[in-house]
């Protein structure tokens, strides 16, 4: 018995203008028809029956995300009171399967990345979840890093365990290192991207939690003891209001002793940007990925996408990327993709 828990609440800000408040990346179509959210759950299906896949997001994206995915039952659906990270997300998910269910293995998985090798993904995450029940390690599945990219986790690997997993004991695991950091791990081949899915027991993260993040477990507690009470929705946002925001990375995997890598050679990409995007298209003989009706002269490297029926003409540029949406407009240097956060920042402080 295994659990796939799907976390559907981040608000995917790297893909703006396309993503908007309400409309995060794993609720878009960004690669082929179906959204982000639709092709992790279907990809999940042929190891996870739906009473066994769960979701977890935030109150304003749970009517979007209940429609996107009728299937799953709709108390497999946790809904946040408020957004506090995937920390928090992970922990609550805990909570929910060792109550309902017991200590069973659990995945943890992002809601929005695109997996080539399909077959194989499933194959490596049932030997993780095998990993995780027989030991009280934090699981993760490990990607080959090909860039310096500075929005990822890395991953040192150690020792190989003794058996057949195929697993690796983790040295060390660094959150979004600096550009010159992220450089030296790579030339060390030692490094792996961390994936963001993760597998391990209620228990094992929970005790994790309790050492790591002492002031979530806390919170985590009075959610557990909430369970069957007439006021668990108030109880739950109370709980969700004094928790820490922050990342199981940063929070539990970066300090835990007690992590194994499984590499994953499956054609991953996270599609965190752009930048991603352009990089996994096919791209015409300038290198430029546009949408069909852009009118192009002397553009070479560059991503022009229009999704709303606007002309666009581009003359002489280089390496930028342009967005063109109804009411927004993004133009920026591809080198320079990681910053549109920092524009979804100031759009929020406007309001
Ligand atoms: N329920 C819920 N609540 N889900 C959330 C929340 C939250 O507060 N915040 C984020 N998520 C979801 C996102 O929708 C996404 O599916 C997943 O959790 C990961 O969050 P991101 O915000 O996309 O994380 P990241 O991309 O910056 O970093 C993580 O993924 C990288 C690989 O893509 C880390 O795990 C990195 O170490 C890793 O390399
Ligand atoms: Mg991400």
């Amino acid at each position: 018995e295994a659990f796939a828990v799907i976390m559907a609440g981040g608000r995917g800000t790297r893909f703006w203008p396309r993503s908007r408040q309400g409309r995060p990346k794993q609720l878009l179509p960004i690669v082929g028809r179906e959204s982000m959210l639709r092709q992790t759950i279907d990809r999940l299906r042929p190891l996870f029956p739906v009473d066994k896949i769960l979701l977890v997001t935030g109150s304003d994206l749970a009517p979007e995300v209940r429609a996107e995915v009728p299937e799953i039952p709709p108390e497999n659906i946790l809904v946040e009171p408020l957004a506090r990270s995937t920390a928090a997300c992970a922990g609550w998910a805990a909570i929910h399967v060792l109550k309902n269910w017991g200590d069973h293995p659990m995945a943890l998985l992002p809601s929005d990345h695109l997996i080539g090798r399909q077959d194989f993904f499933r194959s490596l995450l049932k030997k993780a979840l095998e990993l995780a029940r027989d030991r009280a390690l934090l699981v993760t599945l490990g990607i080959q890093p090909t860039r310096p990219e500075t929005g990822y986790g890395y991953i040192e690997m150690g020792e190989p365990l003794e058996d057949r997993s195929g697993a690796f004991m983790v040295r060390a695991f660094k959150e979004k290192p600096d550009l010159d950091t992220a450089q030296r791990y790579l030339a060390q081949k030692t490094f792996l991207w961390n994936s963001g899915m993760f597998v391990w027991r209620p228990s094992v993260i929970l005790e994790a939690i309790e050492k790591y993040m002492p002031e979530l477990y806390e919170q985590l507690l009075l959610i557990e003891k909430a369970y069957g009470s007439p006021h668990f929705d108030h109880l739950l946002r109370e709980a969700f209001s004094a928790m820490p925001s922050m990342s199981i990375d940063y929070g539990v995997m970066e300090r835990a002793r007690n992590v194994a890598v499984i590499p994953a050679d499956i054609h991953w990409n996270d599609l965190g940007s752009w930048e991603a995007l352009y990089e996994i298209s096919s791209k015409d003989d300038q290198g430029n990925v546009c949408s069909p009706e852009v009118i192009t002269h002397e553009v070479r490297d560059s991503l022009i996408q229009v999704s709303s029926g606007q002309l666009v003409a581009a003359i002489g540029i280089e390496g930028m990327v342009v967005v063109v949406e109804k009411d927004a407009v993004l133009i920026c240097p591809r080198e320079r993709l990681q910053e549109v956060r920092q524009v979804v920042k100031e759009l929020e402080k406007r309001g």
